[in-house]
């Protein structure tokens, strides 16, 4: 019996069951692989007791219509930087990589699919630098990797960000106010943008293009005419003025690399009232509802798409790449270029021409 080693990694994103179910169903059509599942990303691996399940037809019947994933996820340990605590209480991270390798060779297993966004890609390009036979699933809510056209989770986020704009817009008439919906992304506005135009915002802000305050100020006070009117402002959490930076807390999370973006609608709305805007205001940061509930059926559809590529890609033994959706082709890419290229709206692309073509501001 052959064995392939499935991994979600990163943050979780609707979708990640849909490939999970894909994989098994593709490798049940194999008399002679078996699917396993590592808990946690890699930790279930590093773990002692070692942490993995069984994946078989009655663990992903009916999976694909679920949110986040049946194996948990993780952006913090892994095999490169382990947490180790010290006895003074401090933190030294170590690089169990080898020692994970031999693990899974232990365990029978002949292949491993990494599903995970950047971070978790370049884990598993490194994984596969050592000789490990891996094959990476691209998955983000973000939609900020270049080598795939879209990632699953990222339709299923913006129908969420759109359906909180069309909330905001009625609640936003009836009180003749501005309302700002902080939006996720990282540093990529991908869900901004879509949100924006999907439910029809004034003004949308994203990292992309710095905004200017005053631009900004001029097209809301264009919607307000003694004190009558409303406005609603999408903000991608990792906006920031053009004289300006990011809005991120400091994270205390032991293993926690990742900046915490977020704050940045509070921002604006109190430079908006320094320079001297008079509406009501009121902010509603959307975050981790964009990551839950049951993917649309596009991801679900993209999402298998990639489950089914991912193990015929290991049957064809190509590791070390990538699963893609180049359209209307599922490729398979090489994990050497696909990380660390990222995908972000060019402001002179056609979406943000059109979004300017109906009077959307970007504060630029
Ligand atoms: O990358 C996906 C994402 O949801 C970002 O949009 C967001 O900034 C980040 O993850 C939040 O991460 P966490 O779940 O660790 O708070």
């Amino acid at each position: 019996m052959k064995r392939v080693l499935v991994a979600t990694g990163g943050g979780d994103c609707p979708g990640l069951n849909a490939v999970i179910r894909a994989i098994v169903k593709r490798a049940q059509q194999e008399p002679d692989w078996e699917v396993i599942g590592s808990i946690e990303s890699f930790n279930g691996i590093l773990r002692e007791p070692t942490e993995i399940r069984v994946l078989d037809e009655r663990a992903v019947a009916g999976i694909h219509v679920q949110g986040g994933t049946i194996i948990g996820s993780t952006n913090k340990g892994g095999p490169f930087a382990w947490p180790i605590k010290n006895k003074d209480g401090s933190w030294d991270f170590v690089d169990r990589s080898d020692e994970m390798i031999r693990k899974l060779q232990y365990l029978g297993v002949d292949a491993v699919i990494s599903i995970g966004g950047d971070g978790s890609q370049k884990i598993s390009q490194a994984l596969f630098e050592k000789g490990l036979n891996i094959i990476g699933v691209p998955k983000t809510i973000d939609n900020d990797l270049s080598a795939t056209d879209f990632t699953f989770g990222f339709q299923t986020a913006v129908q969420i960000a759109t359906e909180a704009v069309d909330k905001l817009v009625t609640t936003a008439a009836s009180h003749n106010r501005v309302l700002v919906l902080e939006v996720m992304g990282r540093f990529a506005g991908w869900i901004a943008l879509h949100a924006a135009i999907g439910g029809g915002a004034e003004v949308c802000l994203i990292p992309e293009i710095p905004y200017d305050l005053n631009k900004v100020l001029e097209r809301l006070k264009a919607r307000y005419s003694k004190g009558k009117g409303n406005a609603i402002v999408v903000i991608a959490e990792g906006a920031k003025p053009k004289d300006g930076s990011i809005v991120f807390a400091e994270s205390k999370e032991v293993g926690y690399s990742n900046l915490r973006l977020g704050g940045v609608a509070h921002k604006l709305t109190e430079e908006l009232k320094m320079a001297g805007f008079e509406a009501d205001m009121r902010e509603t940061v959307l975050g981790h509802l964009q990551r839950g509930g049951i993917p649309t059926a596009y991801d679900r559809i993209l999402a298998t798409q990639f489950g089914v590529k991912a193990f015929e890609m290991v049957l064809e033994q190509r590791f070390g790449q990538m699963v893609a959706y180049r359209h209307p082709n599922i490729v398979a890419v090489p994990l050497s270029e696909a990380v660390g290229q990222p995908n972000f709206v060019d402001p002179g692309c056609d979406l943000v021409k059109t979004a300017k073509g109906i009077g959307i501001s970007f504060g630029d």
